[in-house]
């Protein structure tokens, strides 16, 4: 007998009737025993980065410079606090945030005489924010679903906070950023199973989450992984990248960033920089040759990427770390040999084309929209299901829809969340 794989079409109906039983409401303060302990990596600009500015640093203006004298830490990203009262300051903040091209290194860099690290790595206070957009994109709602179901922050329950302006990066590629991540993700997985009687680990990511747990699978060894990962639970995967990171890489010819305005803006600040937008784009595995960018004398597929990010202003050098740093990944989307469970939004109209006629990308597109969650496509879902559920290797694999879910809804409308909590806590009791 092969794995069991499942795919399963929820109805609101269905989850609107979905309770989970065994979380007394007593069990808010303490932690529930026998629950496998939940590791949670947030999705893109999901993690608070403080910062803290050294004499190198060359300041936009006068007013970015005046950190400088602190010396001391501060909040980076999100201070919505600060960006609310003063909007003079974003110029300073996309000037902290930029990274730059080390070629010595062969690696990406912080700006000069910017240092930055992830606020309170292995907690969930990270991804708590002021800011009232953030609280519905961020997994703020899941922490307080999970401690409503029995779990404890610090005790059963983690977080694993990274620098979302750095991508995974495959083995033998120089990648500083990720390379820590890795090596803090590992000793959080062991101190959790230790704490918890050694109980495997629940995995727990949204969105770009996915995409730095299932690198960080790769790259644990297979004893590692069977030894500590019970399951990987992915909400609205978005491997193997988006047509709509075309429009906002587009955009930075002038045209304006795609909608969601939260996504595109946060994208749009690291204006080209991060090393994180390549990594982004649609990978050939998922999209193959299909026109994704349609102009009256040339189309632009996956498989074409690099003459797309020609025409939209690219230098050779940003193109060759295309190639060299995020295709090599995203050709790889591949089986991480640890039950796993995706639970995705469809019937929301999501980027699937753009038409830019007359090859103008200073223009607004014409958006051909298709089926997803509003970001993420179902094509990326249904490739998961091709190359991890098909694989006879994976143990188990299971695809969960919940339809008219959006993104940010998978993790903020209440029935979304009763159904996530639910496939949580079944992973965390299934005996295998
Ligand atoms: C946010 O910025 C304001 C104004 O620059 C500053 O006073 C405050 O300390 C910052 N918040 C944090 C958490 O660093
Ligand atoms: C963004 O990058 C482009 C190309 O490198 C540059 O011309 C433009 O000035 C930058 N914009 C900002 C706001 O930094
Ligand atoms: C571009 O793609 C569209 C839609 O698939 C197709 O109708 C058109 O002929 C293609 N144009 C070129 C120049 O290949
Ligand atoms: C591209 O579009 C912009 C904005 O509509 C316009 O100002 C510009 O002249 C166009 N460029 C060309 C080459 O047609
Ligand atoms: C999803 O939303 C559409 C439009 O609002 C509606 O027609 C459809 O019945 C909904 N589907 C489900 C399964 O709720």
């Amino acid at each position: 007998m092969g794995p069991p794989r499942q795919r399963i079409i929820t109805t609101l109906l269905l989850i609107a009737t979905l309770f989970f039983s065994g979380a007394p409401a007593a069990a808010h303060d303490q932690a529930t025993p026998g629950l496998h302990p939940v590791i949670l990596l947030p999705g893109y600009s999901c993690s608070q980065l403080d910062a803290r500015l050294t004499d190198d640093y060359e300041p936009p203006t006068p007013a970015c410079g005046v950190r400088k004298q602190g010396r001391g830490w501060f909040r980076l990203w999100e201070n919505y606090t600060a960006l609310q009262e003063d909007p003079a300051l974003l110029p300073c903040y996309q000037d902290q945030l930029h990274l730059v091209y080390d070629h010595a290194a062969g690696d990406y860099r912080n700006a000069p005489g910017v240092e930055t690290r992830v606020v309170s790595f292995g907690t969930t206070r990270s991804f708590r924010f002021d800011d009232p957009v953030q609280k519905n994109a961020c997994l703020e709602r899941l922490v307080e679903a999970l401690e409503g179901a029995g779990y404890k922050e610090g005790s059963n329950l983690f977080g694993a906070p990274y620098d979302f302006r750095y991508a995974p990066a495959a083995p033998g590629v120089a990648a500083r950023s990720f390379a820590g991540f890795r090596s803090r993700l590992t000793r959080l997985i062991e101190r959790a199973s230790e704490m918890n009687g050694n109980k495997p680990v629940i995995i727990v990511t949204h969105s770009f989450g996915g995409d730095y747990a299932l690198e960080f699978l790769h790259q644990s060894p297979l004893p590692w992984r069977r030894r500590y990962v019970k399951h990987f639970v992915v909400l609205c995967a978005g491997i193997g990248g988006s047509p709509l990171i075309m429009q906002v890489v587009a955009s930075t010819m002038g045209s304006p960033p795609p909608p969601p305005t939260l996504l595109g803006t946060v994208l749009s600040l690291g204006n080209r920089s991060f090393e994180v937008i390549p990594f982004f784009l649609p990978s050939p595995k998922v999209y193959g040759d299909r026109p994704l960018v349609i102009t009256r004398a040339k189309n632009y597929s996956a498989e074409n990427m690099p003459e797309f990010l020609a025409a939209v202003g690219f230098s050779d050098d940003e193109i060759a770390r295309y190639r060299t740093r995020a295709l090599p990944l995203t050709l790889n989307i591949r089986a991480p040999l640890v039950p796993m469970t995706c639970i995705s939004g469809i019937g929301v109209p999501t980027i699937d084309r753009l038409v830019y006629s007359d090859a103008n990308f200073t223009e607004k597109p014409q958006v051909v929209n298709g089926d997803g969650d509003g970001i993420v496509n179902l094509e990326n879902v249904l490739a998961l299901e091709r190359f991890i559920g098909n694989d006879p290797a994976q143990p188990y694999f299971k695809s969960v829809f919940i339809p008219n879910t959006t993104h940010n809804g998978m993790i903020s409308d209440d029935s979304a969340l009763k159904l996530v909590v639910t496939e949580i806590l079944k992973a965390s009791q299934a005996t295998s």
